[in-house]
């Protein structure tokens, strides 16, 4: 479908992936001048913290995101959102349909640029400079020096929560490199 809203190397993005971005949340497509640009367009609001520094996570317009939007989609999928200090965060679709109790920040450590999730290679590509990244955002390939930052992901009555991660990185056992 081609539309005058996005880049025209998107065609692959469907209808479906186009009415996300416009009410909400923006689903990660296999091209990533898309999600390059739709990134940028995040800006972080002024946001009350609950417990944790949980917020609720939000649309680029602002507007919290049922988690029965993202959830609708397929399993594997990524969908982007705003979160903690509207930085835009992925959220993952497991198989069995529920929300990965990790998000993944769209911000490649190496100089910051955004980039969108692959389901081919299923790795996170950034077109900046070519670094991967594998889905749990370990450094697949460099020049990013590190991997990608995560948070907590929760639902709570039908909201997404997304906190700050401060513990324990999984992924190297050692304290995060952003704490
Ligand atoms: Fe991502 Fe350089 S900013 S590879």
């Amino acid at each position: 479908m081609e539309s005058p809203y996005l880049p025209i190397e998107s065609p692959s993005i469907s209808r479906r992936q186009l009415l996300n971005f416009i009410t909400g949340a923006v689903l990660a497509v296999p091209t990533g001048a898309a999600l390059y640009v739709v990134g940028k367009f995040f800006i972080p609001p002024a946001e009350k913290t609950g417990a944790g520094g949980a917020i609720i996570a939000k649309d680029i317009l602002g507007n919290p995101i049922p988690a029965t939007q993202i959830l609708a989609e397929a399993p594997g999928s990524r969908a982007l959102v705003a979160g903690v200090s509207g930085e835009p965060t992925y959220l993952i679709v497991k198989e069995d349909n529920t929300l990965d109790s990790i998000g993944i920040l769209d911000n490649c450590t190496h100089l910051g640029c955004s980039f969108p999730w692959n389901p081919m290679d299923q790795q996170f590509q950034c077109p900046c400079h070519g670094s991967r990244y594998a889905p749990d955002g370990t450094v697949v390939r460099g020049p990013a020096p590190l991997p990608l930052k995560i948070f907590h992901v929760a639902v709570v009555d039908n909201n997404i929560l997304i906190s700050p991660w401060t513990e324990t990185d999984p992924r190297t056992g050692e304290t995060p490199w952003w704490v």
